[in-house]
């Protein structure tokens, strides 16, 4: 495919997701016939000399101190938020306010308000927000299934996010306990992802009811909760996100019951999906572990081939192709900011949910995304 030219990219923030991101920079056109050409031109952090030293690991040109004095420069065309929950709203605005493409980790902002405001400045901008677990291969056959109708009349939809870290927090983690930087604990960590492969894999919630917990004394953002959910389908769902499911590192998983089949997915085993074909005669029905690695099977084929297994960085270099794919075709990119805006309204209705002890609807109806 001829290059429609070259992308700019500065990154705001050297961590965990300073990583995945530089890395889905360098491998995106490696592995994809990508239609732009990225540049990792300038990498922001606080700390000079740890960030030039990352900088020197993932190839990035230059190093700022203040992403105040990058997001609006000419030579910049992509903005990538990398930093704690709170910065991501006075970032975000003022790059869309350049003009910038913008790109944002999850969840979109601490509170709904700032989420707004994000919309609102990014409206004429392309914009993404890396649920990134959208583009897990499996997860994404999954969704193929759904939409080709094989599960029939969706049942049960259950929605498991479970780490064990909460007890034990480290110095690095630290930002995540600070409800100034975080906004939320769990909620806005683990929960906004599970939300979002709901609503995507199964539609829009309804309405719903929860149960917010705190287990850790002098904590101030939630340790753990637990989601009953009505979707607009008229199926039930279960959620639960804990930093206290002690015995589990990673275990994001769903389950989706239907009339003519089950899917049942687990981060941790990210290859595979389970599939219960509910069409076939009785006697061969059961579930099934596909071995989601190709053929015919979404983004594998352009990484290994069939049975070479892939891992979580993947699903960054997936989520940035479609982008760049969808901003060639000058196309819309779900999830973009609007998408993680109603993720970021149920977020405060499961949190008011658990304040009041009552069921709330949802009033988001019609907007939920599509691919
Ligand atoms: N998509 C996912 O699966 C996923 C996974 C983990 C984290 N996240 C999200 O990514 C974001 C970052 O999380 P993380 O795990 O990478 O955190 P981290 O603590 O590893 O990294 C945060 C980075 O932000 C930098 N930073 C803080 N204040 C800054 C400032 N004023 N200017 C410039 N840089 C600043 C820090 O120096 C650090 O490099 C959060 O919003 C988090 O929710 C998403």
């Amino acid at each position: 495919m001829p290059k429609q030219g070259t992308l700019n990219v500065a990154m705001i923030g050297y961590g965990f997701m300073g990583r995945a991101h530089s890395n889905a920079f360098r491998q995106a056109s490696a592995f994809f016939d990508t239609p732009f050409d990225l540049r990792l031109k300038v990498l922001c952090g606080r700390d000079e000399a740890k960030a030039r030293t990352i900088a020197d690991m993932w190839g990035w040109q230059e190093v700022v101190r203040h992403w105040e004095s990058v997001v609006s420069r000419p030579d910049i065309d992509v903005v990538d938020i990398c930093t704690p929950n709170y910065l991501h709203a006075p970032i975000a605005t003022a790059a869309a306010q350049a003009g910038k493409i913008v790109l944002c980790e999850k969840p979109l902002a601490s509170t709904v308000e700032d989420a707004e405001r994000m919309v609102e400045a990014a409206r004429g901008c392309k914009t993404l927000v890396w649920f990134n677990y959208r583009r897990v291969p499996a997860v994404r056959f999954a969704w193929e299934l759904v939409q080709d109708g094989r599960l029939g009349d969706i049942y049960h939809y259950r929605g498991l996010y479970l780490q064990s870290w909460g007890r034990t927090p480290g110095d690095p983690a630290a930002w995540r306990f600070n409800p100034d930087h975080a906004g939320s604990g769990v909620m806005g960590d683990l929960l906004s992802h599970s939300l979002d492969l709901a609503q995507w894999l199964n539609g829009p919630i309804r309405r719903l009811c929860s149960n917010v917990r705190v287990f850790a004394e002098r904590r101030q953002v939630d340790d753990a909760v637990s989601v009953l959910a009505e979707f607009a389908n008229g199926s039930m769902g279960t959620f639960e996100a804990t930093r206290f499911a002690m015995g589990n590192q990673n275990r994001n998983c769903f389950e989706i019951n239907g009339s003519d089949g089950a899917l049942e997915f687990n981060l941790e085993k990210m290859n595979h999906l389970q599939f219960n074909d509910l069409r076939q005669e009785p006697s061969l029905q059961g579930r099934r572990e596909l071995l989601v690695t190709g053929p015919g099977h979404p983004y594998v084929d352009r990484f290994w081939p069939p049975g070479h297994v892939i891992g979580y960085e993947h699903t960054f270099i997936a989520t940035l192709v479609d982008f760049l794919e969808a901003l060639a075709r000058g196309e819309r990119f779900r999830p973009d900011f609007s998408d993680a805006l109603e993720i970021q309204r149920l977020l405060d209705l499961v949190s008011q949910s658990s304040q009041r002890g009552c069921w709330l609807e949802s009033a988001q109806l019609a907007t939920v995304s599509a691919p």
